[in-house]
């Protein structure tokens, strides 16, 4: 194929994101202030990468000025990352602030102000205190959404106007989707109605959030992150048309639909009424729903999703759960990140970006998230020490590539943000998976090394071209 060079508007932010919990680190924590991820943690060691996890992380919370720097070396033009609220909070019921942990954040929003890089910040990576998973079962309680919101109003009151880009949450399906839907998580149940209570509870919140921040007149946007999975059908038969489009109801719209259109689908609704999942939802509830949408979306984009017709008849007594209407499919000859076991398919983001100017309204977005997850990098290193990561430039220059075309045929697209600016610990498997433009080599003090990738986009940032 004959080289293609598109230009980079200087509009366009190049960002590359994290979350506090992925990488600040535990120092200097108070007892009690834990999010259930930290429990999980401390519980199941099997998670954690040769003894490395979450408890120091990046070690970002005393290593930020120095990251900071690094930022700039790559390029950025932004950064997302989130607050934890487990750790922001010392009273999670009356909203009180752990002083020590605001003021870094005002260190980190200080510092990254005079080096000129944006920080855009989301209210909930996954850092729902554990005590409130305890004491109220989590997002599936209304006392869970006041609590949240709270905590939303102390955080905007410290820093609401330095940071003006603001964000409810990061993938609020996958925590409710693994552990009731799923139940591959601990307390392995599978509850649709717990999930869907989840779901909605969450959406709530985000409306609430949207409300409170235009009532006190704040400067900036609140939108929020969202992971739908572009979904196609294994064949044009209707069956399988069908299949993908049920996929995308219970899975995509399920969020992207009241974010941005206000409203629930009214297929999903008369669905789950259906089987029977009775979800505690009043008027006024989806009243704030309608009134209060997102200023702009996020969107995290890994991987296509593919799905056929179900092959097998659901038995009437088993509990209701979407994948009645779907199976998973995969694509034979695909290409895969086999480290991830994630497939490859770049035209994912020039596709949601058409979706979104159909059916969205053209509604502000970007990609909030795009990646590749590597194990045991270090093979690729040079003589110096360098990790030659040319199949990460390679997989950033498709995505991006395909976020430039969809600019270029009209899509509101604001940017491209890479996951992730350094390695971090991931949920699910700890340090093993490598994202970053920076390396951290743990067995050396965590130093930072950038890698190959982080020259390339610096390059890219500065020419305001990519050549494919
Ligand atoms: C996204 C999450 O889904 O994927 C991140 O927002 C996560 O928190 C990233 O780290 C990569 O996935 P994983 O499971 O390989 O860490």
């Amino acid at each position: 194929m004959s080289k293609v060079t598109i230009n980079i508007p200087d509009d366009f932010m190049l960002g590359a994101a994290a979350s506090a919990w992925q990488t600040e680190g535990w120092s200097g924590k108070k007892d009690g202030q834990d999010s259930w991820l930290d429990a999980w943690y401390k519980n199941d060691r099997h998670v954690w990468h040769n003894g490395y996890g979450p408890a120091v992380a990046t070690d970002f919370i005393n290593r930020y000025k120095e990251d900071v720097a690094l930022m700039k070396a790559a390029g950025l033009t932004h950064y997302r990352t989130s607050i934890n609220w487990s750790r922001f909070l010392t009273d999670y019921e009356n909203g009180v602030v752990d002083e020590e942990y605001a003021g870094y954040y005002d260190a980190l929003i200080a510092e990254m102000q005079a080096q000129g890089i944006e920080l855009m910040l989301c209210l909930e990576h996954y850092e729902l205190p554990a005590v409130l998973l305890e004491q109220y079962g989590g997002w599936g309680s209304k006392r869970v959404v006041e609590l949240y919101l709270l905590y939303a109003e102390k955080v905007f009151e410290r820093y609401a106007g330095k940071v003006t880009r603001w964000f409810t949450f990061n993938e609020p399906i996958v925590v409710q989707t693994r552990v009731y839907l799923d139940a591959l998580r601990w307390p392995y149940e599978q509850n649709t109605l717990k999930w869907m209570q989840w779901n909605h509870h969450k959406n709530l919140a985000t409306a609430k959030v949207v409300k409170l921040y235009r009532e006190k007149g704040y400067p900036g946007t609140v939108g929020t992150i969202l992971n739908p999975e572009v979904t196609y059908p294994r064949s044009s038969a209707p069956h399988d048309v069908k299949a993908a489009a049920m996929y995308d109801l219970f899975y995509n719209r399920v969020f992207l639909d009241p974010a941005i259109k206000g409203e629930y689908p009214a297929e999903l609704v008369a669905l789950l009424a259906k089987h029977q999942v009775s979800w505690d939802v009043s008027a006024e509830e989806l009243q704030l729903i309608a009134e209060y949408r997102v200023d702009e979306v996020g969107i995290n984009l890994y991987y296509p999703h593919r799905v056929k017709a179900p092959s097998r008849a659901w038995h009437p007594e088993t509990p209701f759960h979407p994948a009645y209407y779907y199976e998973h499919f995969e694509l034979p000859g695909r290409r895969m990140n086999k480290s991830r076991g994630w497939e490859i398919q770049p035209t994912i983001i020039y596709d949601m970006a058409m979706r979104i100017k159909n059916d969205y309204g053209n509604i502000p977005w970007f990609v909030a998230e795009s990646g590749m997850g590597i194990e045991d990098e270090a093979q690729f290193k040079n003589a110096e020490g360098q990790i030659q990561d040319d199949y990460r430039i390679a997989f950033i220059a498709e995505h991006l590539y395909q976020t430039l075309r969809a600019r270029e045929d009209g899509a509101n697209c604001l940017g491209y943000m890479l996951w992730a600016f350094t390695d971090n610990v991931s949920p699910m498997n700890a340090f093993k998976n490598r994202y970053g433009l920076v390396e951290i080599e743990l067995e050396n003090d965590r130093q930072r090394r950038l890698k190959k990738s982080a020259h390339w986009y610096r390059q890219r940032r500065d020419s305001r071209q990519l050549t494919l």
